[in-house]
């Protein structure tokens, strides 16, 4: 208990310290994104860099970054709805599902909506080169309510690893290992952010539904960054790629430090892991490291079932068209 303390500690102060997301420039909206689907579900605010995604009974909405990327740091502070919002999924994900439908690859967060009194969930998952026959689903509950304030939600996406970020706090990392073979993701992705009744699965295993008499939904959107290498998405040629700041290392491994503390929320706030989940895997994937004290703890929680990305990709014919328009 002393030893969490002072590593907790320890860990806010180097946290300060080296902040890094508020050294990486904010777009507005406007620089970096297009509009996806959901008509005037979609606002953008006054600033021109908040934008709000709602969900009534006639449709979700979303929006995507305008460039395709091949590695980089992305983020945006986001704000949930509150009260009830079972079924509901908020998703901030990275995907070029519109340009290769059978081997597409991507990075999501998924936050999946609970009924009232009951907090969100967050779920992180990869595919790669069409792997999505290997869900890597990981779901956690969170420190704070992420309806009550934005917060910052990061992607950090290299050549060989994947970091999950929750305000600075690495809350997963992926490595890139000989045995995932093509499943990490290592084509040119956009960037998307969508909100959508996934009624079928978010809640209990799809137990709880969407409640149209709480819409709309409305989950809000700001301080976007997009900091990596573009790719023209015809001759899929890096075009430019954005200076990693020298004040800190963004596109270095994870410190030591960032590894205690990211062990610390995971010990206490993972709910879900495929690593552990013998209905589906018989024998854990190759990359997982199983612990047999967090087994125990995780038969604990909810039924879970997962979305497929299918589900996800609704505005596509909106995307394509923008990208035919290039
Ligand atoms: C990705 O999938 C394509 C088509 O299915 C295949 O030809 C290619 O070898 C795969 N790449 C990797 C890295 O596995």
């Amino acid at each position: 208990m002393v030893l969490h303390l002072i590593l907790t500690l320890l860990c806010s102060v180097l946290a300060l310290v080296s902040g890094y997301s508020t050294t990486l420039p904010i777009s507005s909206f406007d620089e970096g994104y297009s509009h996806l689907f959901g008509d005037d579900n979609l606002q953008v605010l006054k600033d021109g860099k908040s934008v709000h995604l709602s969900l009534d009974e006639r449709t979700g909405s979303g929006f995507v970054s305008q460039d395709l990327y091949l590695h980089g740091f992305f983020s945006a502070s986001i704000k949930l709805p509150a009260d009830y919002t079972a079924g509901v999924v908020v998703a901030f994900y990275m995907s070029n599902g519109d340009m290769y439908e059978k081997n597409h690859d991507e990075i999501d967060f998924e936050f999946l909506g609970n009924i009232r009194g009951k907090e969100w969930r967050i779920q992180t998952n990869i595919y790669g080169n069409g792997s999505t026959n290997v869900g890597r689903e990981e779901r956690f509950g969170l420190w704070f309510d992420p309806s009550d304030d934005y917060h910052h939600y990061s992607i950090l996406w290299t050549d060989d690893h994947i970091i999950f970020y929750v305000d600075n706090v690495a809350i997963r990392e992926i490595k890139r290992t000989g045995s995932m073979g093509g499943d990490f993701p290592s084509k040119p992705m956009t960037l998307y952010a969508t909100i959508w009744d996934a009624s079928g699965w978010a809640t209990n295993g799809g137990k709880y539904k969407v409640n149209y008499k709480y819409a709309p939904y409305i989950a809000e959107f700001s301080d976007f960054v997009l900091h990596g290498c573009t790719v023209d998405p015809i001759e899929l040629t890096t075009l430019k790629c954005d200076p990693t700041p020298n004040s800190n290392s963004i596109l270095a491994h994870i410190t030591p430090v960032e590894r205690i503390k990211m062990e610390i929320f995971r010990k206490k706030h993972m709910q879900y892991s495929y690593c552990y989940d013998r209905m589906r895997y018989e024998t854990p994937p190759h990359e997982c490291v199983v612990d047999l004290e967090e087994a125990k703890r995780l038969k604990s929680f909810d039924p879970v079932t997962f979305g497929g990305s299918r589900h996800r990709h609704r505005g596509r014919t909106h995307h394509r068209s923008r990208l035919e328009s290039f």
